[in-house]
């Protein structure tokens, strides 16, 4: 590794990237060690608002397009070169902790800072990204701001998207961005060179194995549903069974069906039913409406596209005498990283002598849509359990700087190319 690389790798300091989680993870703070930072929230604009901070201590330039995504530059020596980008997200799951996503984010700000220090020139700018809204956990789907930054969906098709409180997205959206009168405006799908996410692992594997870097090969497939399902509410005391359209009764039916089509004893399948609304959900009356989301992963092309194509045939069989309606949400195919950023991370690893293994990742990222517009990888590193969407999720300081150092490497290494 060139010397003056050395040397920014060697500022990536430990406690002031701590600190700054620490600090982030103020702003939404919920018992337990958790945070609660909805996308578009007032916690949300309040991180944005840290982040800009410190990225203008620094004179850093701030850019934002117009789902909010923020991107925060320091410029190369060929200002026309597509950049170098890395960075993650800020929002939280609603009993989220203090590194999904703002980890990313803090060390590619860490390496931004550590490169600044020592000086070093790189011929492409180096630019992180704060992605909007990618845990999905209030508008969904996930991964919004890098699918509408990429093309992969419009801001159209997204845009009337409604939380459970009835807000409408265009709303939520409007407050973000007005708070940040001052970010430069910023394009769609600007050409990039690369991009590195670096993220928690969200699993155990890193633990169990004693590594401290994760060099991710790709991400498993991903579908998701909503379903609604439509009967009529009725007194619970007097409706005889038979004569009952109870929609709540139909949704079981139809998750139990589901869990029967995704049963695997190899356990490698995914599925998941975390969001349902009922209506009027009232303990003495009959369900007239349940809405819930369906969750499957797995990391076989067809094996995720079958299943994919098997649930609103089976949802309609098991709804019985309710109505269904079935909508498809998100469709990802797994995705498999460029094997040439994928080396490189592994090499800076190796040169750092940090311990690490490649691994693909579970959990879907942002780097899924960058990676179909650039040459993209992620660092995974471990975190404590491997507990995440939860509040208890912990990260040793020492791992995060040793990521962020490995981050700092292969971002100087992609930014000379
Ligand atoms: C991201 O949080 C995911 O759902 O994998
Ligand atoms: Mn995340
Ligand atoms: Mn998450």
């Amino acid at each position: 590794m060139r010397e003056d690389h050395q040397d920014a790798v060697q500022r990536v300091d430990a406690a002031r990237l701590w600190k700054r989680h620490m600090d982030m993870a103020q702003i939404g703070a919920i018992p337990g060690n958790g945070v609660n930072r909805a996308a578009f929230s007032a916690e949300d604009i309040r991180a944005r608002h840290l982040l800009v901070s410190w990225a203008r201590a620094r004179n850093f330039s701030v850019s934002m397009d117009t789902i909010g995504n923020l991107f925060v530059r320091r410029p190369g020596l060929e200002s026309d070169a597509p950049p170098v980008m890395s960075g993650s997200h800020m929002d939280s799951q609603p009993r989220g902790g203090r590194f999904d996503g703002m980890y990313g984010v803090l060390a590619a700000l860490e390496a931004l800072e550590a490169i600044d220090e020592a000086g070093v020139k790189t011929r492409r700018s180096i630019e992180l990204v704060a992605w909007s809204n990618e845990e999905g956990g209030r508008f969904a789907p996930c991964t919004m701001g890098s699918a509408v930054y990429t093309g992969a969906r419009s801001l159209d098709e997204i845009i009337s998207v409604t939380d459970n409180e009835g807000i409408v997205l265009k709303d939520a959206l409007a407050q973000t961005l007005a708070a940040l009168p001052d970010a430069r405006a910023r394009a769609f799908n600007a050409p990039a060179a690369a991009y590195v996410e670096a993220h928690i692992e969200q699993g155990p594997l890193l633990e169990m194995q004693g590594k401290t870097v994760g060099v991710v090969t790709g991400i498993q497939g991903l579908r998701w549903f909503n379903i609604e399902v439509s009967g009529k509410t009725d007194h619970a005391g007097t409706t005889p069974l038979a004569l009952r359209k109870d929609a709540f009764r139909a949704a079981v039916d139809i998750i139990n069906a589901l869990r029967e089509l995704t049963h695997d004893p190899a356990d490698v399948l995914r599925f998941t039913v975390g969001r349902v609304l009922v209506t009027p959900n009232s303990p003495n009356s009959v369900a007239s409406h349940v809405l819930f989301s369906v969750d499957i992963r797995h990391p076989d092309v067809a094996t995720i596209r079958g299943l994919g194509e098997a649930v609103e045939p089976l949802a309609r069989k098991a709804a019985g005498v309710c109505e269904v309606k079935v909508t498809p949400t998100l469709h990802d195919d797994p995705c498999v990283f460029d094997t040439d950023v994928v080396n490189t991370i592994e090499q800076a690893a190796n040169t750092l002598a940090v311990p690490n293994m490649r691994l693909p990742s579970g959990a879907s990222h942002d780097a899924n849509y960058m990676a179909r517009v650039c040459p993209t990888g992620m660092i995974f590193v471990p975190c404590e359990k491997g507990v995440s969407h939860n509040e208890a999720e912990n990260a040793k300081p020492e791992d995060l700087a040793a990521g962020a150092r490995v981050l700092t490497a292969t971002l100087l290494d992609l930014a000379n190319r």
